[in-house]
């Protein structure tokens, strides 16, 4: 280890000498041990970032380097716990989250319930599974031997108690514990990638029906402020049907964390009636912790992900959001005196967002096992403006764009999912899976409503300079689709106790509720029956059935659909 001395303070960037460390180093500041990295060496100075209040740091204070990278400790314990994003554990209320009230990432004399899977005396090679132990109810923390291991499994521990630092198994001559060292920075290795192709069910129809995300894809949620990105990120932490959600959350408003943590703690898991978080990890960032800890807390995030990935599960990150990250680089880029690129930011902006939403992905993992990480990122464009740097580059990176439509959420239009402005890569490969799976008129159904929709935008911006009475009947029934598909659909409000999550089965229903009767007024009208006998029907049973039918009642739907196309029918 050498040791240097701080040079330099400006905010969260200190200038250290001599120091000799490496590019991307661990180092510590003075007595408190304040963490900080490596980032720019330039003669007999390095520039370190600090993740931690820098207040009360001076030119002259010890800075120590730690011969390693940024790295968090992996092990069981992570699971419905809360982290900072250098994933030190916060305790007590996260309101009152001060830099003093942080442990260690896990709990080292916690006893482990220990597992062994394997005999000893074979050879193993990283990611082979030795062992478990059951982490929650919901999920089994798989012990694999470390990646840089392999070789004889000379010894494995008998079933029985074990802490995280205690050997679980010595493979040719290295002890393996149940904790890992992991250096946030560098994604975690995998033996194949795979073509991610099953959907992830959201149950969110608009995303589902519309703009479908394999599990193993990316996608962003670009919106304004108050358009319902956090509301939307949190409907899928609930309810997508992944093993694992990491939840990394930096806060546009002061005690927004504390009201995510606060849901989270209090919900259940609707498939296992579990609390939810026995299958969730948050990090948390609030506003009153340093900047800097924002920056490296995706990184932490994604490295949580792969590491249940690693063991097999399906797994998703959800970062809320990207925006308050960035800001966190830029504020970086304005203290080292390094020119800054598009609006500040430095010029790895577009780099850094790579690494990160490459790391979504399935794979084959090390194990055999075939398992994914799913990345879903909310941006806050300042002002809503798609074209800055951030919302730019994201979207040439992610697979999926949700847009949120201001318009839509002004109108209380939820989810404000734009069917315009969002778009999917992953609609092929999903309608693919669909076929495998003996539903071949999932791809028609879809590209049929959105068609509807689109032409309808198009009539109802044509009725507004003429009237929509002097557009043909025809043209007045497209104007009808559109409108059910939007309101018996598209619409689901996450307060609503049977519609904020929506099953496969009901999706499918309410769509082919609102073409049918797109079908039968087509029908009817065609017969010569007049748009104002249609007009005069009462399909509100329609529009309400979305919230009147249970979550997974498709039946109660297709009861409505049956009914309403009887009553148009009858006017031919
Ligand atoms: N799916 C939804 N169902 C019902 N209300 C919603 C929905 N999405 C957003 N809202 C409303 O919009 C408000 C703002 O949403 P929020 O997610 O906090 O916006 P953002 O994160 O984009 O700033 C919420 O408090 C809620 O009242
Ligand atoms: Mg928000």
């Amino acid at each position: 280890m050498s040791a240097g001395s701080v040079h330099r303070v400006s905010g969260p960037v200190l200038e250290v000498e001599g120091l000799e460390p490496g590019m991307l180093e661990l180092v510590e500041i003075g007595e408190a041990r304040l963490p900080g990295e490596v980032i720019s060496l330039a003669g007999q100075y390095a520039t370190v970032q600090v993740y931690a209040y820098t207040g009360g740091v001076r030119p002259g204070d010890a800075v120590v380097a730690t011969g390693h990278p940024l790295r968090a400790t992996l092990g069981p314990g992570l699971l419905g716990g809360v982290f900072d994003g250098m994933l030190r554990r916060l305790s007590g209320a996260p309101a009152l989250l001060a830099d003093g009230a942080r442990l260690p990432t896990l709990d080292e004399r916690r006893e482990w319930s220990f597992t062994p899977t394997v005999e000893p005396g074979g050879r193993v090679e990283p990611g082979a599974v030795l062992g478990e132990v059951p982490e929650t109810e919901a999920i089994a923390f798989r012990a694999r031997v470390p990646h840089g291991v392999s070789g004889t499994l000379e010894w494995i521990a008998p079933a029985g108690s074990v802490t995280i630092e205690e050997p679980i198994a010595r493979v040719a001559g290295v002890d393996v514990t149940l904790a890992e060292r992991w250096p946030v920075r560098r994604p975690r290795p995998v033996a194949e990638r795979l073509r991610a192709d099953a959907p992830l069910s959201t149950g969110q129809r608009a995303l589902d029906l519309f703009f479908p995300i394999a599990r193993g894809g990316s996608a962003a949620v670009p919106g304004g402020f108050g358009t319902g990105k956090t509301v939307l990120l949190q409907q899928i932490a609930k309810w997508c049907d992944a093993d694992v959600i990491v939840y990394v959350g930096c806060g546009e408003r002061g005690n927004e964390m504390a009201d995510v943590l606060e849901e989270m703690s209090r919900l259940e898991d609707p498939r296992t009636g579990r609390p939810l978080l026995d299958r969730t990890v948050l990090v948390a960032n609030t506003s009153n912790m340093p900047v800097l800890a924002r920056e490296a807390s995706i990184y932490t995030g994604v490295t949580v992900a792969e590491l249940y990935r690693d063991m097999g599960y399906e797994t998703v990150l959800i970062a809320d959001s990207t925006s308050r990250w960035a800001e966190a680089l830029r504020e970086v880029s304005s203290r080292t005196g390094e020119l800054p690129a598009e609006e500040g930011y430095p010029a790895g902006l577009a780099t850094a967002l790579a690494a990160f939403y490459e790391r979504a992905g399935r794979v084959r993992t090390l194990g055999g096992d075939d398992a994914s990480v799913t990345i879903l990122a909310a941006v806050s464009p300042p002002g809503g403006d798609m074209t800055e740097p951030v919302s730019a580059h994201t979207r040439r990176f992610v697979r999926c764009v949700w847009s949120l439509d201001p318009d839509l959420a002004y109108a209380r239009h939820y989810p404000a999912v734009s069917w315009r402005d969002s778009s999917t890569r992953d609609a092929e490969r999903v309608g693919e899976w669909h076929v495998a799976r003996h539903e071949p008129g999932w791809a028609a159904r879809r590209g049929r409503a959105l068609r509807l929709l689109a032409d309808a935008d198009r009539l109802e911006s044509i009725a507004q300079l003429v009237g929509a009475t002097s557009l043909p009947d025809r043209e007045r029934v497209t104007m009808l689709a559109g409108r059910l598909l939007r309101e018996a659909v598209l619409q689901q409000s996450s307060l609503s106790a049977n519609d904020a999550y929506c099953s496969a089965a009901k999706q499918e229903a309410l769509l082919e509720l609102a073409l049918d009767l797109h079908d039968a007024c087509a029908g009817v009208v065609e017969r010569g029956v007049p748009i104002a006998r249609i007009d005069e029907l009462d399909l509100s049973p329609a529009t309400r059935a979305r919230d009147v039918a249970g979550p997974d009642d498709a039946a109660a739907v297709q009861a409505v659909a049956e009914q309403l196309r009887g009553e148009i029918w009858g006017l031919a």
